[in-house]
């Protein structure tokens, strides 16, 4: 069974690039290319970009796994419903394969896209724990502005057929269990975390979250950010553009660890800013939590409901 090794970009659509570029700017993230029909938008780290915007009506048309060498693409090209091995006529090149989920959403396989240099990060070396002098005779000058996005980190969707999903991602993507959630009865499963599957390589906790709904959809998208002082600068930028919707944090969640922020886009996407992912590798399993074990984060204010609720495509 073919496994995937990374998450790569999330794939939308937008009724206006000028707009979802404004907004993907203040967010965080840098313009790598823009053609008539698409915006390529890249993070600090090489990989050529990490958001693609299709002009049309707003959707969410999908997201983009890396496969680890070419034979491998081709191993995913052998699924049942995948596309062949084609090559990539966009910007940065290389070569996919496409299957659709049991959601509808189109997911790629991608190998070969070109990298691009790194972007100089703002550093902050932090006076805590057990290393309270790292800085010295220096004082920390941190500079406001967009937060600077580094990766894609994970996609968290709604579906009407939780198992069947799971089943998917895990037979097609080669995604393993992380945290499955259930209510009442342990076969009554209502969510699931899942990371990737790299043997002794340490990998984020979860790079797919799906919950059971009453109709499928994204929820979120998450991007890692340098720490936790980018989280709270790049917080700070969006709100002062007073242009964009906040949808939840600042705050840590319990299952992942994660350090959060979401935002809404123009096109009510949810983006998330994220840092200080819990990692895990194979030699820890999958466990079954009930839903009252996965409530409240370890910090900060509860989901409120316009979060809870939302899933769009
Ligand atoms: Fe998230």
């Amino acid at each position: 069974m073919p496994k995937v090794s990374d998450i790569l970009y999330m794939r939308l659509a937008s009724p206006d690039l000028d707009v979802q570029e404004e907004f993907l700017s203040n967010f965080g993230m840098h313009r790598v290319e823009r053609t008539k029909k698409a915006l390529y938008m890249r993070g600090t780290d090489p990989n050529h970009h990490i958001h693609v915007t299709e002009l049309g009506d707003p959707a969410v048309l999908g997201w983009a796994y890396l496969a680890e060498n070419q034979d491998n693409l081709k191993e995913f090209a052998s699924l049942d419903g995948a596309s062949g091995v084609e090559e990539i006529d966009e910007p940065g090149g290389g070569y996919r394969v496409r299957m659709t989920d049991p959601n509808g959403f189109e997911i790629e396989v991608v190998h070969g896209i070109e990298e691009v240099n790194p972007l100089p990060v703002r550093r902050n070396q932090v006076n805590w724990g057990e290393q309270p002098t790292r800085r010295t005779n220096e004082a920390t000058r941190l500079q406001h502005g967009p937060a600077e996005v580094k990766r894609m980190a994970h996609a968290v969707i709604a579906s009407t057929d939780l198992k069947g999903t799971l089943a998917w991602y895990r037979a097609n993507i080669g995604l393993t269990c992380s945290d499955d959630i259930y209510d009442g009865e342990p076969d009554n499963l209502v969510a699931s975390f899942n990371r990737l599957d790299r043997g002794e390589d340490f990998v984020d906790h979860h790079v797919l979250f799906a919950v059971q709904g009453d109709h499928a959809g994204l929820n979120h998208v998450a991007f890692e950010v340098a720490d936790i002082d980018d989280v709270m600068v790049g917080h700070d930028h969006l709100k002062s553009t007073g242009k964009y919707e906040h949808a939840w944090g600042i705050g840590r969640h319990l299952l992942g660890d994660q350090v959060f922020d979401y935002w809404f886009d123009p096109y009510r996407r949810v983006h998330e800013h994220n840092t200080d992912n819990a990692v895990f590798n194979n030699t820890v399993s999958g466990n079954l939590v009930t839903f009252e074990e996965m409530q409240g984060g370890q910090w900060g204010p509860p989901p409120p409901e316009i979060f809870l609720n939302h899933a769009v495509k």
